[in-house]
């Protein structure tokens, strides 16, 4: 007979105890995954957290680049990834090969690469972004000039808030770009009083609608204040689950029912359950491109 959530959770929760292990979970992820994290939260925060963990293991509960930056950030722990099909196909919009091309037709140009990227391109770049701190990130280089990869939309958006030049990448999140101007155009005449809060991955006529374009983590955070009751949210879904969990009575009304990231919600907690079991599959960047990419991320954090 199949296990209930419940028990799988009980039994996550043993093993999880054996092994000396935490959970990190994105804010996409399935309801019942966040419930069974240590901690849930934004690419920011969960590289950051599983710096500073000292659990032997971390499964990560998210896509593959993010199990790679805990990996890059903690070569030393365990990095479980439930699934190894939970890819992010915007990441996979730059090569190694193609970027070193581009970097030779733009040599004055700092390489900033957002952590949607493979180990690889990081260890190809100067520093990278989330889509927390891109525009800080940005702000503190000396280059006049910045190659950004692989978001064209979060460059874009950055492009409107500072004086560098930014020359783009033409990579897009497949999610994102399902939330249209229509979309929010509809919502916000049935909800007048909602607010607006987009993610930077959204297309420009979407972000010019916007009261707030914010990271995931950001969303929640502006979820918790007095002034908010009800919030249209342009991101991918799973982050409602959060969202109506932190603030009880508040109202959540998705942008796009169509806004569904399927390479997050590969994640389940039965598959949770037999990667602690079956300590797999692991993600591990070989130490050559760690030691480069780590130094890309290392500047991020100290940037911000
Ligand atoms: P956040 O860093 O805002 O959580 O975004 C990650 C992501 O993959 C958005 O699609
Ligand atoms: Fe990648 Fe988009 Fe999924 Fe985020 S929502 S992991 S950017 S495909």
């Amino acid at each position: 007979m199949a296990n209930s959530t419940g028990e799988l959770a009980e039994k996550i929760l043993n093993v999880k105890r054996e092994r000396n292990a935490v959970i990190l979970a994105h804010n996409y992820q399935r309801g019942e995954v966040q419930d069974i994290a240590d901690f849930v939260g934004d690419s920011l925060e969960l590289s950051q957290n599983a710096a500073r963990s000292d659990a032997d293991v971390i499964v990560f509960c998210g896509v593959h680049f993010m199990a790679e930056t805990a990996s890059i950030l903690c070569p030393e722990k365990a990095v479980l990834l439930p699934d190894m099909h939970a890819g992010c196909p915007m990441a996979n919009m730059v090569t190694v090969e193609k970027l070193r091309e581009r970097k030779k037709e733009l040599p004055d140009a700092t390489v900033v690469c957002y952590v949607n990227s493979t180990a690889e391109v990081k260890a190809e770049s100067d520093i990278c972004c989330t889509s927390a701190n891109a525009l800080k990130v940005i702000e503190t280089l000396e280059s006049k000039e910045v190659l950004f990869v692989p978001d064209q939309y979060l460059g874009h958006y950055i492009s409107t808030r500072t004086d560098k030049k930014i020359v783009l990448w033409p990579g897009y999140c497949p999610t994102h770009i399902k939330i249209l101007p229509e979309h929010i155009t509809e919502l916000s005449h049935k909800y007048p009083s909602a607010k607006v809060v987009v993610h930077p991955e959204c297309r420009p006529d979407v972000i010019a609608l916007a009261d707030e374009v914010l990271s995931t983590g950001g969303m929640c955070q502006y979820a918790r204040r007095q002034d908010v009751s009800q919030m249209i949210v342009g991101t991918e879904v799973g982050i409602i689950h959060r969202l109506a969990k932190e603030n009880p009575g508040k109202e959540f009304i998705p942008a796009s029912g169509q806004a569904v990231c399927p390479n997050m919600k590969l994640i389940t907690l039965e598959k949770v359950l037999q990667s602690l079991e079956e300590m797999k599959p692991q993600v591990k960047v070989p130490e050559e491109t760690r030691l480069k990419a780590r130094a890309a991320v290392d500047k991020m954090l100290e940037a911000v």
